[in-house]
C-alpha cells in the first residue's frame, strides 16, 4: 500500500497516542505467567501485541475483552498448554524473544516462528544466556529462527549481555521467574526497564543497583494495570512538530520513563522547544503529557549511550537532522542493522533519495545538514518506523512523497495518519 504526502502548513493540536507497545507486550506475558485474572486498560492495538495476544491463547491462556478493559487469565502454577502447531510470532521480536525466556522454564515444547523480517534476525543474543541457565533450545542456520524450546528445570545466572538490549535482558529475567536461585543482569549500557517495573509492580523480588538487575524466583500477582501512551509513537508526532513551521502539538497521558524519552534529550540538544509535564508519578511508569514547537534545530553527536535510550527513534533523528544546522554524527548504533530492517542502510536509502546529505558508516551514520528536502518514491523497507519517518520527510519536501509499504505502520501504530491529518497535514491516501 502506498501513501501520498504534500509538504503542508503548521500542525496544532492537542492529540494522545494509543498505549505503549513495549509495555503491553509485558503486561500481557507477565499477565499471562501471574496468579489472578489481569484487567489492563490501555492495551496496544499494535498488531506486534496482537501477535503476542495471539500466542498466548494458542498456549491456553484465556485472553478476553470487557469493553475497553482487556482481561487476562493467568496460568500461574498450572502452566502453559502444549500447543498445536508452531506458534507465530508476526513481525514482533519482542514477541518471540521475551516468551523464549517465559517457555524455556515451562513444561511444553513449542517451536517459535516469524515472518520473513523476524526470520531472518539474530536469536543467539537470547539462546546463549538461556542454554546457560540449562534451557534446551535450537534455532534454524547462524542462530535465526525458528526456535525450539523444550521447557525444563533452570537455574539463575549472573550475564552480562554482549549487546544492549531490553529484549536480551528481559527473556533473561522472565526464564529466571521458573529458575532456581537468583538470576542476575549486568548491562554495559542501560536499556528500558520496563520488564523490572512490571515484575516489581506484581509482587516479584527485583534488585536493582546502577547497570545491574537481578530478580528471585516467583509467581507475578495479577493486577488493575492503565498502560501509558507510547512514547515512541508520541516521538514521531513531536518530530512533526519540530519539523512543519509554526507548529504546536501536546501530546497527552504518554508514558515518560526516562528509560524511554532519550529521543526528548537527544532533540532538546538539537535546540528543539520541547516540554514534558509529568501527570501521573505512577507507582509504577510515569506518565504526562509532551508539548513540541517548531524551531530551528542544531546537529549533534549521538553515542551508544545515547542510541540505547533512544533505540526506536534514531531514523527519526537523521531526517530532524537533515534540517538542522551542521553536522550530526551517529555512532554506536549497530543494533539498528538487527530491527525490523537493517534501519542505517534503509534510512539512508531513502533520505539521500530525497535529497539529504547523509553517510553510512559501519555503525551509524553521518548527517550534513540543511538540505531542502524534493518529494520521490521512497520504500519504507517493510518497516513500521521508516515508514512514519518518511511521511514526515514528505510533510517538509516539496513536491510529492510517496511512501511505499504504508501498511508496516500497523505494526506499532494503527491510525498515525489519521493523528496526522486532525493536527493538519492535509495528506491523500490510497
Ligand atoms: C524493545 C526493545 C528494543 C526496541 C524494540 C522493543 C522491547 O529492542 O528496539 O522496538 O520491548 O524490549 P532491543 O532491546 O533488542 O534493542
Amino acid at each position: 500500500m502506498q501513501a501520498s504526502f504534500q509538504r503542508g502548513g503548521a500542525l496544532k493540536g492537542t492529540v494522545s497516542v494509543p498505549g505503549d507497545k513495549s509495555i503491553s507486550h509485558r503486561v500481557a506475558i507477565i499477565g499471562a505467567m501471574a496468579r489472578g485474572e489481569s484487567r489492563v486498560r490501555g492495551f496496544s492495538p499494535a498488531e506486534d501485541c496482537a501477535s503476542t495476544l495471539a500466542v498466548l491463547r494458542a498456549l491456553g491462556v484465556d485472553v478476553t475483552r470487557d469493553g475497553e478493559t482487556l482481561l487476562i487469565e493467568g496460568i500461574a502454577r498450572k502452566g502453559f498448554l502444549q500447543p498445536d502447531g508452531p506458534l507465530y510470532a508476526g513481525n514482533s521480536g519482542t514477541t518471540m524473544r521475551l516468551l523464549s525466556g517465559a517457555l524455556a522454564s515451562s513444561r511444553v515444547t513449542v517451536t517459535l516462528r516469524g515472518d520473513e523480517s523476524l526470520e531472518r534476525r539474530p536469536m543467539g543474543r537470547i539462546i546463549e544466556p538461556l542454554r546457560l541457565m540449562g534451557a534446551t533450545i535450537t534455532a534454524g542456520e547462524n542462530g535465526r529462527p525458528p526456535l525450539r524450546i523444550e521447557g525444563g528445570s533452570l537455574h539463575g545466572i549472573d550475564y552480562s549481555p554482549i549487546v544492549p538490549s531490553a529484549q536480551v535482558k528481559s527473556a533473561v529475567l522472565l526464564a529466571g521467574l521458573g529458575a532456581s536461585g537468583r538470576t542476575l543482569v549486568k548491562e554495559s549500557v542501560l536499556t528500558r526497564d520496563h520488564t523490572e517495573r512490571l515484575l516489581e509492580y506484581t509482587g516479584i523480588a527485583v534488585y536493582r543497583e546502577g547497570l545491574k538487575v537481578a530478580v528471585d524466583p516467583g509467581v507475578p500477582e495479577a493486577r488493575e494495570i492503565v498502560v501509558p501512551g507510547d512514547a515512541s509513537s508520541a516521538a514521531f508526532l513531536v518530530g512533526a512538530a519540530l519539523l512543519c513551521p509554526g507548529s504546536e502539538v501536546i501530546v497527552r497521558s504518554v508514558g515518560l520513563n526516562p528509560t524511554r524519552t532519550g529521543f526528548i534529550d537527544l532533540f532538546r540538544r538539537m535546540g528543539a522547544d520541547i516540554e514534558t509535564v509529568q501527570t501521573d508519578s505512577g507507582d509504577w511508569e510515569p506518565v504526562g503529557d509532551i508539548i513540541a514547537r517548531h524551531g530551528a534545530l542544531k546537529g549533534i553527536r549521538v553515542s551508544a549511550e545515547d542510541v540505547a535510550l533512544a533505540i526506536d527513534e534514531i531514523t527519526l533523528l537523521a531526517l530532524l537532522a537533515s534540517r538542522a544546522d551542521g553536522t550530526t554524527e551517529i555512532s554506536g548504533a549497530l543494533e539498528l542493522r538487527h530491527k525490523e530492517s537493517d534501519r542505517i542502510a534503509g534510512t539512508v536509502a531513502a533520505l539521500r533519495e530525497l535529497g539529504a546529505r547523509i553517510e553510512e558508516t559501519d555503525d551509524g551514520m553521518v548527517i550534513e545538514g540543511p538540505s531542502e528536502l524534493k518529494g520521490s518514491h521512497v520504500h519504507a523497507s517493510r518497516d513500521h518506523r521508516l515508514a512514519m519517518m518518511l511521511a514526515l520527510a514528505g510533510l517538509v519536501a516539496g513536491g510529492e512523497t510517496v511512501v511505499e509499504g504504508w501498511e508496516w505502520t500497523q505494526i506499532s501504530y494503527p491510525g498515525f495518519e489519521k493523528v496526522l491529518s486532525e493536527l493538519g497535514s492535509g495528506r491523500s491516501h490510497e
